[in-house]
Formats: C-alpha cells, structure tokens, sequence
C-alpha cells in the first residue's frame, strides 16, 4: 500500500512516498521518492531559523513538494492509501501546516491519517537505511538542531528515553559556535569543514558529564568556552576577524569535544542497558568526523552499528514510513489530532504522549 508522509517540524518542507505492506502484514517500506525544500538561504541571514518565516514558507513550499514527490515516485494522488505527518515535536506554526494539509488529504481521500513523532523517525530512518536488518531492539541516538537524547528502543514505536540535554543540542552548539567563528549557517557542515584544517587537541575544552553516571548532555559550558578562548574571559567584541588558522584550530577542537561526549555517552547507554544494537539520527549524524568515532567505538564494544545516509540524516518525509508500523499497531489518528510543540516528559512513548530530553520546546 502507498503512504504520503509529510515533514514540515522546523526548517524543511518534505514529501515522500513509500510502498509498503498492509497490515496484518508487517515490514520495511521501500521508499519510491522522497523531496526536501529547504529553506536554508531564508534563514542564514538570522543565523537561525525564526518560526515565522519557517511556517509561512512551508504554506509556500508543501503542495509542490508533494506534486513533485508525486512524480517521481510515478503514482497519482487517487492511489494514495495513508497519509503519515509528523505532529511532535517541533515549531508550533510549521508542525500546524503540515498537519493541516494532511488532515485535509486523509479526509479527500478518505485514507487513515497517522501522526508520527518526528524523533522516532528519525531513528526509524536506520531501518529504512537497512531494510534487510534487525534494527530493533537498540540504543537510539537522536543527535539534530533541537534534540540530543539516548533511548532505550524496544521497538519502532516503542522508545524509552534513557536521557538527553539539559541545555543546548548538539547541532545547535555546532550553529551557535560556527556563528561565534564567523562561518555560515546552518553550523554543522561550515565547522566539519573548517575543522578539516584545524588540530583538534589545540585547545582543551570541557566535556560535561563525561565521566558522570548520569545519561545527560550539556553544550552551554562548551560554547562558553569557545567564546572565552576567541574572545578572551572578559568576551570583549572586536571587529577584527579572527585569522584562520585560529578559527580552524577552535572548529576542529570544539568538534573533537562534541564526538567525544556523543560516543562516551552512547557507549555508556550500551553497556547500561546490555543492547548490542545502536541506531544514530538527526543532522549531526552527517558529520564525518563523527561518524568515524562511533564507528570506532561500535567495533570496540562489538555492536552492530546503523548510520543512516546523509539524506535519511537530516529532517526528511522518508521517515514518515514508521506509519507502516503505527497502523499494524492500530494507531490511526482521528481528524481532530493536534500538534505537541514541546517536549512533555520521559517515559515511554505510546503514540500519543511526546518525550523529553531537557523539557523546553524546541525545533525538532
Ligand atoms: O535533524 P536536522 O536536519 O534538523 C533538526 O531536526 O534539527 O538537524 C539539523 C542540525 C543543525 O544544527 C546542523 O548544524 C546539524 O544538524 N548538522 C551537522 C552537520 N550537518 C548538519 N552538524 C555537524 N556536522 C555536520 N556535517
Ligand atoms: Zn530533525
């Protein structure tokens, strides 16, 4: 059967068609097309995404990104069988456009409607990557622009957040420190890029509960400490541009602190729950460096690891192909389903109630 899955929770507009099996069958959809409007040069200027411009251009962007997400996977509107979109969490008025358009295709096309949470998805996106593999049960490492939590994964639809940040994420440590060096936005892919040049034991900068037996992240002090080292302690503006080979020696050490933490803390998350699987998503997933370090650390612990392509990494209606699991479980939503922005509490998800990683809204 066909789903059109929806993404709309922060700074990309996304459709995407899949084909999957109907329930009571169960397994993997195979993703027919999947397109991304982003809407990246409609922030840079802010360094950061403003909701607002984010909601307004998702009206703009969402009935051509499903025209063209239509087309090329070659099926019409008419054969469509589910509409999946994800209602949490996320921006209040981005998540509320995609929501409607979704409400108003199930009810046209008198289809199910599923809500899906958009951190699920994102590690869902590792058994879409590995469609032949048992993903679950796994560490779950959601790692993006709002998010940076470790879940206890028994199932696709059925996480267990072991912990998360209590301040910034990493991808919004990564935007916030490129912004403070003078690099593009978004952050993430400007400060790998730099960092390629840079020698990352320059500077020696704090790794928040590294060694603690709390699972939990924190960025802020990290990012002061960046400010401190460009800036000097009393962080006095100066226009002068910092010279290169500083702003590189500062990316590469800054990232080096950030990778260290992730996989320490993932691996800690292993060994605590004894699962010998684990799954990354979100865009800090892309970077290279990163990568190569939790790899390391998977063949170190003897886990299966399971990365996600670039595509898959970053936000994406692909993912929305955890529908196909939602509805064998019999989660359909009623045309009335609103949005959860924020993150409401840690537990277990049940499909209708959000996670928390640090209990503040956040873009997903
Ligand atoms: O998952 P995502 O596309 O959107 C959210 O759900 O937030 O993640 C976006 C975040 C941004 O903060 C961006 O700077 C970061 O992912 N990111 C990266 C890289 N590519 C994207 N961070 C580090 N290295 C990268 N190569
Ligand atoms: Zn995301």
């Amino acid at each position: 059967m066909l789903l059109l899955a929806l993404e709309t929770t922060c700074d990309e507009t996304g459709a995407a068609v899949l084909d999957g099996p109907a329930p009571p069958m169960i397994g993997v959809p195979r993703v027919l097309s999947s397109v991304v409007a982003s809407q990246i040069d409609l922030h840079e200027r802010f360094g950061g995404v403003v909701p607002e411009i984010a909601a307004r251009a998702h009206v703009r962007q969402l009935l051509p990104v499903i025209d063209e997400a239509l087309k090329r996977a070659g099926v019409t509107l008419a054969q469509i069988h589910m509409i999946a979109v994800a209602t949490r969490p996320g921006l209040v008025g981005a998540l509320i456009v995609g929501l409607t358009a979704a409400k108003s295709l199930a009810l046209a096309l008198d289809v199910p409607l599923v809500a899906i949470d958009h951190l699920e998805g994102h590690l869902y996106a590792c058994q879409l990557a590995y469609p032949d593999r048992e993903v679950y049960p796994c560490v779950g490492l959601v790692v993006s622009g709002g998010h940076t939590s470790l879940y206890h994964c028994r199932g696709p639809i059925d996480a267990e957040l072991l912990g998360g940040t209590i301040d910034d994420a990493a991808g919004e440590a990564f935007d916030k420190v490129a912004s403070l060096l003078g690099l593009g936005y978004p952050g993430g892919p400007e400060i790998e890029r730099v960092a390629r040049s840079g020698n990352p034991k320059a500077f020696a900068f704090p790794r928040s509960f590294l060694h603690d037996e709390r699972i939990a992240f924190s960025f802020s002090g990290l990012k002061t400490a960046v400010l401190y080292a460009l800036k000097g302690q009393d962080a006095r503006t100066t226009s002068v541009a910092p010279p290169p080979a500083l702003v590189a020696d500062l990316a590469a050490s800054f990232q080096d602190a950030v990778v260290e933490i992730l996989a320490a803390k993932a691996r800690q998350a292993l060994r605590r729950t004894g699962l010998r699987r684990l799954g990354l998503g979100g865009g800090v997933a892309a970077n290279g460096r990163f990568r190569d370090r939790i790899a390391a650390m998977a063949r170190d612990e003897g886990v299966e690891l399971f990365i996600p392509p670039l595509s898959l990494c970053t936000d994406n209606a692909a993912m929305g192909g955890i529908a196909f699991a939602k509805l064998a479980a019999g989660q359909v939503a009623e045309l009335d389903v609103d949005v959860t922005p924020g993150l409401v509490r840690p537990g277990r998800s049940n499909g209708s109630s959000t996670k928390t990683g640090a209990g503040k809204p956040a873009p997903a």
